[in-house]
């Protein structure tokens, strides 16, 4: 497939909407989906050379506002068939979004203290970078030069991931987490909401963080004040560890598995234990 000629998304949705875009949601599904082809003809898809589609592939350009936002697919990406692909996606060269996907996918709905209107995003998924099947990945994600996001991992709006990161499956890595480059998560993690991982941490398996130590839920009279917590350039942490919110792992410290994180671990130390506690220094 060609890209149009200087088609702009404003005018492919003219020609799709003659009498514009449905102001609200529109029922039936079936107004909402294009194939490729489809996609294509109304302007709203742009494609480099030796890129491959499946025929059962879906494309849905406008999000819940009713605003179309073209798809980019870059040279040699792979779409898997039943993949799902929003408006405002682009696919760099050489991605693999494998069966079963879900990419640039609107928020909508009410969240702590906030309702999501649906609005799309722009979502950049880098060149290299596989998708595994099953994945789910929000409106306005970047993910960096050949990571890997493995199977039914779930990144959620404004989640940035780092080069050559590879996320395990059965990930949730909620709104506005930050994971810097070379990060290693094995599977079954929770990254709470704006969490950061800088470059170089290594995430074992089942590890759960937490922001918000009240458990504040639809409170009228109070907001919950969430303090992720933060892991330092290659700190590591043991399958299974709890990390409370609002502590830090310092640079290349090592948690044991099983620890419960209540306080700041300190660079360069291991800790281990309920609550952990420093018992040593890494060996460098
Ligand atoms: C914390 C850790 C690095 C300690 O390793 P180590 O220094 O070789 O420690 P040892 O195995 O010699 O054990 C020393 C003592 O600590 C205890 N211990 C070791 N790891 C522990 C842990 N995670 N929690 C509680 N106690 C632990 C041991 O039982 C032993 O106790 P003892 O002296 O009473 O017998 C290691 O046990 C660990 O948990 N690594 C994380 C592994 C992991 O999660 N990998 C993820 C792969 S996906």
């Amino acid at each position: 497939m060609t890209s149009p000629e200087a088609t702009t998304p404003e005018a492919a949705l003219d020609a799709t909407f003659p009498e514009g875009p449905p102001a609200t949601p529109s029922p039936s599904p079936v107004d909402r989906e294009f194939t490729a082809a489809e996609l294509e003809q109304a302007g709203l898809l742009h494609t480099d050379r030796n890129v491959v589609i499946s025929r059962f592939a879906v494309f849905v350009p406008v999000d819940e506002l009713g605003t179309a936002r073209p798809v980019v697919i870059r040279s040699g990406a792979v779409i898997g068939p039943f993949a799902v692909v929003h408006g405002g996606t682009t696919v760099g060269e050489q991605v693999r979004v494998e069966e079963h996907t879900v990419l640039g996918k609107p928020e909508l709905g009410y969240a702590i203290g906030q309702t999501h209107a649906g609005s799309g995003g722009g979502t950049v998924v880098g060149a290299g970078v596989v998708i595994r099947s099953g994945a789910v990945v929000y409106a306005d994600v970047q993910v960096g030069l050949d990571a890997l996001i493995g199977h039914h991992t779930l990144l959620r709006t404004g989640v940035r991931i780092g080069a050559d990161t590879q996320l395990g499956h059965n990930l949730t890595v909620e709104r506005t987490a930050l994971i810097g480059r070379d990060v290693r998560c094995s599977p079954g993690s929770h990254i709470t909401s704006s969490t950061v991982l800088a470059d170089r941490v290594f995430l074992g398996a089942g590890v759960r963080t937490i922001n918000d130590k009240t458990l504040t839920w639809r409170d009228p009279d109070r907001r919950p004040v969430l303090a992720p917590p933060r892991f330092d350039t290659g700190a590591k942490v043991g399958t299974g560890c709890v990390v409370l919110g609002g502590v830090t792992v310092g640079e290349h410290a090592l948690v044991g598995a099983g620890s419960l994180i209540t306080y700041d671990i300190p660079p360069g130390t291991i800790a281990y234990g309920s609550p952990a506690r420093v018992r040593g220094e890494v060996a460098r």
